[in-house]
């Protein structure tokens, strides 16, 4: 169901290598490893599109082409199975193609986070938008943890993370925030860190892969300065915002999985087909 949304637009960075998986996205993007039969794009897509956006900006880089694929129809295929039980399998994907427009601009050099978002400028132009990163895989029952920082999004008018309690010895593995709590779990952020070690990180408070942003943002990538591992962060340029008190950090409902690494997709694929076993369409 489509609701209206103050955000209609949709950022997914996608250039990137998934070096944890290799062999297995040696020629495939780590955007189209399956959790049970669908990629996981697709459950950002879905994620995206119930949170009430129906443009889906994708920043691709090389080898990345199945991704364009799997948004659009296969004409051959589809002939093929007309007609049959299989057709209902392509149905969801039917109906994202029907309703949403999907874009596509390429990363030519992998410079970090932030560099790729500010690729994406060209396709999200002046206004909000949200990113999404699709290997932080987010499931909740009643509302997507997108939909969840559109509300928010209409009370605060201003650039949102998603964060959650982590481990303080996995601080290096995200950035970090701190801030005062203004709601239970709502924090105006007033330091963002990326990849802290233990003892340099002011909380345990991490980002995962939800953001809203306001445009301004691209201004301030473009000139943030290379920072941890000497890529252009987002968390950087999202403390200059946090700076003039512009940044919520929301403690989502629901679960994620790291799909990016294989111990958390091993969990989601687990976890999922236990959830959705009765309704695989086979
Ligand atoms: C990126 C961000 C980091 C964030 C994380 C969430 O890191 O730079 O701040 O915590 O995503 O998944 P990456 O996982 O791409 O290294």
């Amino acid at each position: 169901m489509q609701k209206k949304s103050p955000i209609s637009i949709c950022l997914f960075p996608a250039a990137g290598y998934g070096t944890r998986f290799l062999p297995a996205t040696k020629a495939m993007p780590k955007e189209m490893l399956p959790v049970l039969t669908k990629p996981l794009i697709q459950y950002g897509v879905e994620e995206a599109m119930s949170a009430g956006m129906n443009t889906m900006a994708i920043v691709t880089g090389r080898g990345k082409r199945a991704i364009e694929d799997h948004f659009d129809v296969s004409y051959e295929l589809e002939h093929q199975i007309q007609g049959t039980a299989k057709e209902k399998q392509l149905a969801d994907i039917r109906h994202l193609i029907d309703k949403c427009t999907f874009s596509y601009t390429r990363q030519i050099e992998m410079k970090g986070l932030g560099h790729a978002i500010l690729t994406g400028e060209t396709l999200i132009g002046n206004q909000p938008f949200s990113v999404i990163l699709a290997d932080d895989l987010c499931v909740n029952d009643e509302e997507g943890v997108l939909s969840q920082m559109v509300a928010l999004y209409k009370t605060y008018q201003c650039s949102i993370v998603a964060i959650e309690e982590i481990d303080p010895s996995q601080t290096d593995k995200y950035g970090v925030i701190a801030g005062d709590e203004i709601e239970p779990g709502i924090y105006r952020v007033s330091t963002m860190v990326e990849k802290p070690s233990p003892e340099d990180a002011p909380s345990n408070l991490a980002i995962i892969g939800r953001y809203i942003l306001t445009p301004d943002i691209f201004e301030i990538l473009r000139h943030t300065k290379p920072g941890k591992g000497g890529e252009i962060q987002i968390t950087d340029a999202l403390m200059e915002q946090a700076r003039e008190g512009k940044v919520i950090a929301y403690t989502f409902r629901g679960k994620r999985y790291d799909c990016g690494s294989v111990d958390g997709y091993v969990k989601a694929t687990v976890e999922l087909y236990e959830k959705d076993k009765q309704n695989l369409k086979s």
